[in-house]
């Protein structure tokens, strides 16, 4: 076995329902060179949300898997995900954030793109060859692969992968869930939710489906709650953890606090109470009394391999991270909502948005705190070389707070590296 191998070698012993996984693979810069060729380079990455880029001429840039990419909306309505640098000598063509443009002019030499990416002038155009824009390559180069699921874009540098919705396979039924919240539609709320961590990407992944340490972790919160009045429905917190293939998982579970879809919690009050009912009464119209109950009521936590999160718990929280060393990542995170909720449910969606899992609010700083003091035990304490990931093995029907989700993620994890060690 190579040295490499040996880094990324899973311990499962299924007769003692033992899962471990070995620390090297949060320390390693080989492990972290192959996640960027064997992961991020071939799995289908998550770009961002239709209501981003609305109107013709809207665009954001955002980097994904370590490149940086325009996506937009152009004249003719088409959406596109361009790599956003000048196919002339390299340099980053749009530098704004956001906004609305017909067309794209790179600061160094001037070229100009369409909004659809076709260079339109260059400064000296008589100094190049009469066909030169005739092969494409003076174009703003497109990612190869941008494909959507229910307003969810995504983007795949690997022109050979196999379509989105078999990549999402299982998990679909979740994207499903939460774009069934309105029938109007979903609508990222504006800005974004920014910040690094000392930590390993993947101490991320396995603490977003992680329901195994809220209430140690996150003890404050639940005292918060508990000591503001009304804060809590009467619903104890209970729920299954599923593996859904592919190294996508979930945990889908009840939990006492308030979801403006479709959670009533007393701190809302009368005008709450009538519009919980009412958005309830519609989901039950539309879809049933069972999965009306399963979309209001429920709270999940789904990963979409290999660093896409959405936590459609108080509020829902779409989030992506990816690593820039071993020890270190970047996060976004955005708020999703209906686009034709009232304003009182909107107001509360965006106070618990920023209340639990904002960078500031009562859940995050906490998880930082634990993912980097993780970290700080893999970088300095190599003689101890294995976390345990064995919580719930093999039983049949694993719980929210068992850890199903996580061997999920790092068996697909192991495969994909594992393909390229042989
Ligand atoms: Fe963009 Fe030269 S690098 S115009
Ligand atoms: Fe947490």
């Amino acid at each position: 076995m190579s040295q490499f191998e040996q880094t990324i070698k899973l311990h499962v012993d299924p007769a003692r329902k033992v899962f471990k996984v070995p620390r090297s693979a949060f320390t390693s810069q080989a492990v972290f060179e192959a996640e960027r060729d064997q992961i991020f380079s071939r799995c289908w990455l998550y770009l961002g949300h239709a209501s981003e880029i609305v109107k013709p001429g809207a665009f954001v840039t955002r980097s994904v898997g370590g490149r940086n990419i325009l996506f937009n909306r152009d004249a003719d309505k088409q959406v596109n995900a361009f790599l956003n640098t000048c196919p002339h000598r390299g340099a980053t063509v749009c530098r704004d954030r956001a906004g609305n443009a017909k067309s794209f002019q790179c600061f160094y030499h001037g070229w100009v793109f369409g909004s659809d990416g076709a260079l339109k002038s260059q400064p000296g155009q008589e100094s190049y060859c009469e066909d030169f824009v005739a092969d494409g390559q003076a174009n703003l180069p497109r990612v190869p692969r941008l494909e959507e699921y229910r307003g969810f874009w995504f983007v795949n540098f690997d022109a050979g992968a196999i379509p989105l919705e078999q990549y999402l396979g299982n998990a679909r039924e979740y994207l499903d869930i939460v774009a069934d919240h309105s029938e109007a539609g979903l609508e990222v709320v504006g800005g974004t939710q920014e910040y690094s961590i000392r930590a390993n990407w993947k101490l991320l992944v396995e603490n977003s489906i992680d329901g195994y340490h809220a209430s140690t972790t996150h003890a404050t919160y639940l005292d918060y709650l508990k000591g503001t009045a009304g804060s809590l429905a009467a619903v104890p917190l209970k729920g299954v953890g599923r593996d859904l293939g592919n190294g996508h998982a979930v945990i889908e579970y009840a939990a006492p606090w308030g979801r403006p879809i479709a959670q009533w919690i007393p701190a809302w009050g009368e005008e709450g109470k009538q519009d919980v009912e009412r958005i309830m009464a519609g989901l039950t119209e539309r879809f049933g009394a069972e999965r009306a109950e399963r979309i209001g009521l429920k709270n999940r936590n789904l990963l979409i391999f290999p660093n896409l999160v959405i936590n459609d718990i108080m509020a829902v929280t779409v989030r992506t991270f990816y690593p820039l060393a071993p020890n270190y990542q970047h996060i976004n995170a955005w708020a999703l909502a209906p686009v034709d909720e009232h304003e009182w449910a909107r107001k509360r969606r965006l106070e618990n948005f920023l209340e639990f899992l904002g960078p500031g609010g009562f859940a995050t700083p906490d998880d930082v705190e634990a993912l980097q003091q993780c970290q700080a035990g893999y970088d300095n304490a190599r003689e101890a070389a294995w976390n345990d990931i064995s919580k719930g093995m093999g039983r049949e029907v694993p719980s929210f707070d068992d850890e199903v989700q996580m061997r999920a993620f790092w068996t697909q994890w192991n495969k994909m590296l594992d393909a390229s060690a042989s």
